[in-house]
């Protein structure tokens, strides 16, 4: 058999996990592409002398994580998530993910077009590749042709908020018109879901109450909130033949409805984060309330299990990190008010290695299913199939050669982002990447960097099919 690039990497004897199907192989890679996926042993006559190998014997050997929703360097109000292109790629290599799609998210007054494209130059200070969701706020005339050059450009997605009003919350009209576009461009909108009038009236009596304090966060944004800003913008949707993907969604109505859309022809896709699969609102009532305050917020036990058992029966199509890498000085100082806070949980890291443990070992979920949730749908849904989110002749050469059986406690001094915690503290983990490859480089052994260089490049996402399914 012969290749079109030399062999010079094997990655042998460990089992094969792709969304559609897993065995025992080896992996043979060249120019930092998969060249083959064969039977064990049978790249010996083909293989150099020299070549590098790496054991994988009674591992997994999965693609490498594509986390659909990461914050990088995130401004939202008066803060500043702490992570670069650096910090947060690390990060995610150190936990299996090889591929991170950030957000270019305007401050009022900026150019949606302006802020993706500085955005974007960041790429190269990645120690992987990274992709963009651009984000609309408000129509003018000048954003149909900013959304046609950006999809030409290859950032064919754009994240619309229903609420953060004052910042970048959007009317119903720029929503239905930002769909409208994006459909005839090959692009989809991916969105924010919570009704800010009920959020805004539940936080004005919260505050009448003097319960606005970080321990009160569930209380402030109430599950309905989200399940009736889901059910109106999948209306939108539907009206104009548009697809859409709900970013975070974390209650199991809010999902049962895309189910029922998408059983209704719309092109409706849910994703879910680690955090709403994993953590539940306990945690407000906890010594450091501020640092679980995210939104959607943490709920209760109940709808995590609703949640969970969501993903068991094939509704969800992602799961992503939502990563916010602010640290609890920042979270601390204003927790007395959640209106104030800073939104979001550190998580790009540990995304992979707590879905695996929780809903794979623990909870039976398929591995199988596992990467498509995680690797393989993220791919698609980001128009980056099949060069990432599959290990298959001509994708790149990214992959995580996973022990399924180590186990660990987590612990915020042995991770790599830029915060000085995890919401996931002391939790007991089974199963982390022993190795992992990026691009055909070896970037993590034996829990070590090994390839500190930055060679990590924007990746233009083809256009977005009009058949999409997952
Ligand atoms: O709490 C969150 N999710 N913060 C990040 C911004 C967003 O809404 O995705
Ligand atoms: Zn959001
Ligand atoms: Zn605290
Ligand atoms: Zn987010």
């Amino acid at each position: 058999m012969s290749y079109p690039q030399p062999i010079d990497l094997v990655v042998r004897g460990g089992t094969v996990v792709n969304a559609d199907w897993q065995g025992a192989a080896d992996v043979l890679i060249g120019g930092g592409k998969v060249l083959g996926v064969v039977e064990p042993g049978a790249y010996r006559s083909a293989q150099p002398p020299g070549t590098t190998e790496i054991d994988a014997s009674g591992r997994l050997v999965l693609p490498g994580g594509v986390d659909p929703h990461c914050h990088v360097g995130f401004t939202s109000g008066d803060f500043t998530s702490l992570d670069d292109y650096l910090q947060a790629t690390t990060a995610a290599v150190f936990g299996g993910t090889t591929t991170i799609v950030d957000f270019a998210i305007p401050r009022p007054g900026e150019n949606p077009a302006d802020v993706a494209a500085a955005q974007r130059a960041k790429a190269e200070q990645g120690l992987c590749d990274s992709a963009l969701h651009a984000c609309v706020v408000e129509w003018d005339d000048t954003v149909p042709e900013q959304l046609r050059s950006l999809t030409a450009d290859g950032i064919v997605t754009v994240k619309m908020f229903t609420t953060y009003r004052g910042e970048t919350m959007a009317d119903e009209k720029t929503i239905l018109n930002v769909m409208t576009t994006l459909r005839d461009l090959g692009g989809m909108v991916v969105i924010h879901c919570e009704a800010d009038h009920i959020i805004a009236d539940t936080q004005e009596r919260g505050e009448a109450a003097g319960t606005i304090g970080a321990c009160h966060h569930a209380d402030t944004r109430p599950e309905l909130a989200e399940n009736a800003s889901v059910a109106e913008i999948l209306a939108i949707a539907e009206s104009v033949a548009a697809p859409v993907y709900f970013v975070h969604q974390s209650t199991p109505e809010a999902v049962d409805l895309v189910a029922r859309a998408r059983g209704r022809g719309v092109r409706a896709f849910t994703e879910t984060v680690a955090h709403h699969l994993t953590l539940d609102d306990t945690a407000y009532a906890g010594p450091h309330p501020e640092r679980f305050v995210c939104c959607p917020p943490l709920r209760d036990a109940g709808t995590v299990a609703g949640l969970r058992s969501r993903v068991l029966m094939g509704q969800v199509a992602t799961i992503g990190s939502d990563h916010c890498c602010y640290d609890t000085a920042q979270k601390e100082s204003v927790s007395h008010d959640v209106r104030a806070m800073p939104n979001g949980l550190p998580g790009v890291e540990t995304r992979m290695p707590v879905v695996f443990s929780e809903l794979v070992v623990k909870g039976g979920l398929p591995a199988g299913r596992f990467v498509e949730v995680m690797c393989a749908n993220p791919a698609r849904l980001n128009g980056l199939y099949p060069r990432k989110g599959v290990i298959a002749p001509g994708s790149d050469a990214d992959l995580a050669v996973w022990d399924p059986a180590v186990t660990r406690t987590v612990r915020s001094a042995n991770l790599h982002m830029a915060t000085d915690y995890t919401p996931y503290e002391g939790m007991q983990i089974t199963g982390w990447p022993e190795t992992v490859v990026v691009g055909g480089r070896l970037v993590v052994a034996a829990g070590r960097l090994t390839a500190p260089e930055p060679l990590g490049r924007h990746l233009r996402s083809g256009p977005l099919s009009r058949s999409l399914v997952c």
